[in-house]
Formats: structure tokens, sequence, C-alpha cells
């Protein structure tokens, strides 16, 4: 438990987009971004506007830049900044590093993903083993919807090559015990590689305590701009041949995995918010306040509105995938929007291999609760739930 409290109303303050009446319960696909973020990727480009490796002042602050992101990329990931690799996105940089990782494994070894995935997670390995020859295979789910640990256990054997899964299920909001999924691939002399993109936005990350091999997340999803970033142990990263322009630079190791030229006004807005989230005490203060919402959320929602997955706020984050007894979940996120909460309808949330496990026939609902959302939010949105 932190003893930081959050200042709820000074957060929003930080915010053009929370200054009106509508209420976004949406973070999970993308969150809203304080003004500071747009402000300092605004002065990148009217201030740094060049390249890295010029003479003179506006490629110098460029490179100050990208050596400040970098550093604060190590800090919010608990790794080196030498250790961190900026990309487009997750999905972007999971397809580039997966055939990185694997130049040298023979046809026939095997891959692990998991039923809980965001398909971000999932594709770049199956479209992978498709080009190779390898096999993969699916840790399945338990019924309340978390990985199901054993399974994994059931199926590792010295041909896999690496163990793919998700921190936090974007879905259904899950928490998976990654420290054991790494002991347990580790053991099997697999890569543990780990989707963080959900996670990020809820928990404080340490790579170092998780043992992961490659984490991955996305900063459009904690407050930042739309950029990927990952992590990748320090020795593994040595070890990749990278592909990459042959002139590009190869220092510190991170920097070999990152193609063509940075997005640098986005890596300053990056900066921005890191600085933003470390202003409000940081991510245990969030992460405790946030679950007071979702408590707040599950203990009070109508008999009519069916949960699925963990059923209280313990091993999951405020991420609820819900429907309302005889209402589809399109009219319930239409009804929402004209009464001005953001949330929407969708079959899988991208989670394509849990789809099959959930009992809902067509859709259902996503409901995110993040730092900056309040009480009365939550209260508003249930009292209209129940009014459905
Ligand atoms: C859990 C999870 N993994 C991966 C992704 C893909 O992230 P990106 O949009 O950065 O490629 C998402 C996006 O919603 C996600 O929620």
């Amino acid at each position: 438990m932190s003893t930081t409290v959050l200042d709820v109303q000074a957060v929003r303050r930080r915010f053009s987009s929370l200054q009106g009446d509508f209420v976004f319960l949406d973070a999970p696909g993308g969150s809203q971004v304080p003004d500071e973020v747009g402000d300092a990727i605004a002065r990148c480009l009217r201030e740094a506007s060049a390249n890295i490796g010029a003479p003179y002042e506006t490629s110098r602050r460029v490179q100050q830049i990208l050596d400040t992101a970098r550093d604060d990329a190590g800090r919010f990931l608990g790794c080196s900044s030498d250790d961190v690799i900026f990309g487009t996105n997750m999905t972007t940089l999971d397809f580039m590093l997966s055939r990185t990782a694997s130049r040298d494994w023979k046809e026939g070894d095997r891959i692990l993903v998991s039923r809980l995935d965001h398909d971000g997670g999932v594709a770049p390995w199956v479209e992978l083993a498709a080009d190779r020859g390898f096999e993969v295979d699916w840790i399945d789910v338990t019924d309340d919807l978390r990985l199901d640990l054993d399974d994994l256990a059931a199926k590792l054997d010295d041909r896999v090559r690496v163990v793919a899964c998700v921190i936090a299920s974007n879905a259904v909001g899950s928490i998976t015990d990654v420290k054991r999924v790494a002991e347990l691939a580790h053991d099997a002399g697999a890569l543990a590689w780990v989707d963080a993109v959900h996670y990020a936005a809820h928990e404080p990350l340490d790579v170092q305590a998780l043992d992961c091999d490659v984490l991955l997340c996305s900063p459009y999803k904690y407050c930042g701009p739309h950029l990927g970033l990952a992590y990748g142990k320090h020795e593994l990263l040595e070890s990749w041949r990278p592909y990459k322009a042959r002139p590009a630079g190869t220092t510190p190791v991170g920097r070999k995995f990152e193609t063509g030229t940075a997005p640098y006004e986005l890596l300053a807005g990056f900066s921005a918010t890191i600085a933003y989230l470390e202003s409000l005490g940081g991510m245990s203060v969030l992460r405790d306040y946030e679950r007071e919402l979702g408590r707040r959320f599950m203990e009070t929602v109508p008999d009519s509105v069916t949960i699925y997955g963990v059923p209280t706020m313990e091993g999951r984050v405020p991420t609820f995938l819900i429907n309302v007894d005889g209402v589809p979940a399109t009219d319930v996120a239409t009804t929402m929007a004209e009464r001005g909460y953001g949330v929407w309808a969708h079959d899988s949330w991208y989670s394509v291999g849990l789809r099959e496990k959930l009992p809902y026939p067509q859709d259902a609902v996503r409901v995110g609760f993040i730092h900056y959302n309040t009480v009365d939010e939550v209260d508003g949105f249930v009292s209209e739930l129940a009014k459905l």
C-alpha cells in the first residue's frame, strides 16, 4: 500500500479533454493525455526539428531528447536505459523482436502462446511459425479466465523456445503471475516473453523482479503518445543480430533494434508522460486508487449485469467485460454514449483465443477505469446501467 493519496481533481485539471461532462471509461483502448504531454510534443517540433549527429544546437537537443527518453523508460520499466527499445507500437515491436530472437531456431521448435492474450502478442508467433516450421501450442485459461499455470507446466518440454503471455488481460482484466511463468519457462530452457500493454497502465513494473526476457508495452495506454516500448535482457540483446540499416547506431544495445529515424517529438512527449506519472507519486499510488474504483464498481453493479472472469479485485485490474441481461451489448454502448459515458462493444477485444471461452453470443461491453476517473463517475455509470 502506498501512503500518498491521489488528488484526482488536481489530476483532472491537467487534461483539457477532461473539462467537459463526457465520462471516458475507455482507457484500455487508449487513455486521455494531459496537456503537458501535448505541449512537450509541440515544443520539440518547434525547437528541436533536426536529426542526430549534426554539429549544431537543434541536433544536440534531439540527442538530449533521445537520451532522456531512454533514462525515463529505464526507470519506468525497472531496467538500465541501455536495454530499452522504442518502436511504433507493441504489435510492430513484437513482430520485429520475435523474428530477431528466432533467427537460429530450428524447424520443429515449439512456441507456447496464451489464450488470455491480445492478438498483438500471439499473431507474431503464429506467422513466424508458419514461415519457419515451428509448432505453436496454446496455454489454456481457468474457468475464472486466468492463465492456467498447470496447463503451462504440462505443455513445457525441451523443444519449447519461448513462452509468450500477457500480464494483464485487456479484455477481462485478469493478472498473470509472470514471475512464476518465467521460472517455469527458464526451467525448460525457454524465454519468458511478456505483453505488459494493459498492465503497465495500472501497476508498477519491475522487469528485474519478474525476471522476464522481453517485455513490451505501449505508452498511449498510460497517458502518453502513440509509441511502443520494449525491454530486452541485456545478454540477449547483445547476442541477437538485428534487422537494421548498417550505418545506423548500435549503442546503447537497445538502439540496435530501432530501425530508421526515431519519432523524436513523441519521445519528448513520452518523457513528459513519465514526469506526469512520477509527479502523482508513481504507479503504486495510481494502483491503490484504481483498486478502490474497481471495488466500488463490483460492489454496486446491479444484478442484471454479468461481469466475466475474476470475481473480486484480487488478481485483476479495474477492466471489466460485462453484459446486461436482455440488452444487446451494442445497444448498451450506444445508450451509454448518449448518456455521456464512453464505452463500446466488441466480440473478442482482440483476445481471439479467449473468445471461445466467453459465454455471450455476440458482443460484450468493456468498462475500463483508470486513475483520472472518479468515484462519482463510477456511481453515475452504475446508476445508468441500472436504468437499462
Ligand atoms: C494487452 C494488449 N496487448 C497488445 C496490444 C497491442 O498494442 P499496440 O496497439 O501498441 O500494438 C494491446 C492493444 O490494445 C493490448 O491491450
